[in-house]
């Protein structure tokens, strides 16, 4: 495994992150919890220690899954925790963005009791929110990092206007994008800022859920919140396999790379990125992805690969 530092922090990651937000049966359905529990002990065998989650994946599930994996495995200091707050979820079925002084420091108590730590490693805001008062977030977080509960702050779904703004108050040391051969949005803004300001970046949906690891067929069913997704439904979904299939596959073939190694590596490649997130549900999924972090790709194949991607996609 390859490890990077989080921009101008301490943080030394491995280039692929373990992903949590599968441990919210909302969205994923029911996964097995032993199977995950495995996943995450593979993942550590094979050299990952960057795991990101949410207080609201599984409305605090997946905090909780995770700070039980921490106990019991007695790994807590092995591990750098990212996590995220925005939404409100006291009422699961009525959540709204919050970023409030008050709700931050409950919502970052909360956070910690769930994973069984005294401290986050990296403290994210979840999403920009249309009530933000920086100065106010700023205020929340700093006092937090001041007591030692969270030790580097980062956001995600935010742009580069809304980083400035965040900047303006306190240290932001991780973006937390979409980002993968098809949803290429952040090349032209955040990406540069990012590498100009020594912000790391992670990039979320690295597999554009599942899309790009050539696995599903044509007739593929899903009984997850994918379902009703445009993308995995209708002729956009046979599209996008149609693609993966003859452009990604034979380049993964060629490097001994399975299509979502391919996809990852792909990512990595570009140089403001600091680490892959993968959403894992079973231990095949960390195994045969693991190897993309070992090398980039060549400067003209990275070009090649997302230009037939985008002709074939319309992405
Ligand atoms: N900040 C945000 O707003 C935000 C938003 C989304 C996600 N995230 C973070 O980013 C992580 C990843 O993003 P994502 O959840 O959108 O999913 P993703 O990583 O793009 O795709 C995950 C899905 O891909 C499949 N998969 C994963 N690894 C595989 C492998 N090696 N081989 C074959 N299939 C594989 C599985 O699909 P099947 O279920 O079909 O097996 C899995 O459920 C999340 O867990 C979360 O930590 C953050």
């Amino acid at each position: 495994m390859k490890y990077t530092q989080i921009g101008k922090t301490d943080l030394i990651v491995s280039r692929i992150c373990f992903g949590c937000w599968q441990l919210s049966p909302r969205f994923w359905g029911n996964i097995s919890i032993e199977q995950w529990n495995i996943a995450l002990e593979r993942a550590m065998e094979l050299g990952i220690n960057f795991i990101d989650t949410a207080d609201v994946y599984g409305d605090g599930m997946a905090e909780t899954v995770l700070g039980e994996f921490l106990q019991s495995h007695k790994c807590r200091q092995k591990l750098i925790i990212a996590t995220k707050f925005y939404w409100n979820f006291q009422d699961p079925d009525n959540r709204y963005p919050d970023t409030g002084y008050d709700y931050i420091i409950q919502e970052c108590e909360a956070s910690l009791k769930r994973l069984k730590t005294d401290y986050i490693d990296l403290y994210q805001i979840h999403s920009w929110d249309p009530l933000a008062r920086p100065e106010e977030i700023a205020a929340a977080l700093l006092t937090l990092k001041k007591q030692g509960k969270i030790r580097h702050i980062g956001v995600s779904n935010t742009n580069v206007h809304q980083m400035s703004m965040y900047l303006k108050h306190m240290d932001i040391e991780c973006l937390q994008p979409l980002y993968n051969i098809l949803d290429r949005e952040i090349e032209n803004e955040e990406l540069p800022f990012c590498l100009e300001k020594k912000i790391g970046v992670i990039t979320y949906s690295s597999l554009a859920r599942g899309l790009l690891t050539g696995k599903y067929s044509k007739d593929q069913k899903f009984e997850d919140s994918r379902a009703s997704h445009p993308r995995f439904t209708g002729e956009n979904f046979k599209k996008i396999l149609n693609a993966v299939d003859t452009f990604m596959k034979p380049v993964a073939e060629s490097l001994g790379l399975t299509v979502a190694g391919l996809a990852i590596r792909w990512i990595l490649t570009h140089p403001a990125i600091s680490s892959a997130i993968v959403g894992i549900k079973k231990p095949e999924h960390i195994e045969t992805v693991v190897k993309a972090a070992d090398d980039v790709l060549e400067r003209k194949l990275w070009h090649k690969l997302a230009n037939e991607m985008k002709n074939a996609c319309g992405t």
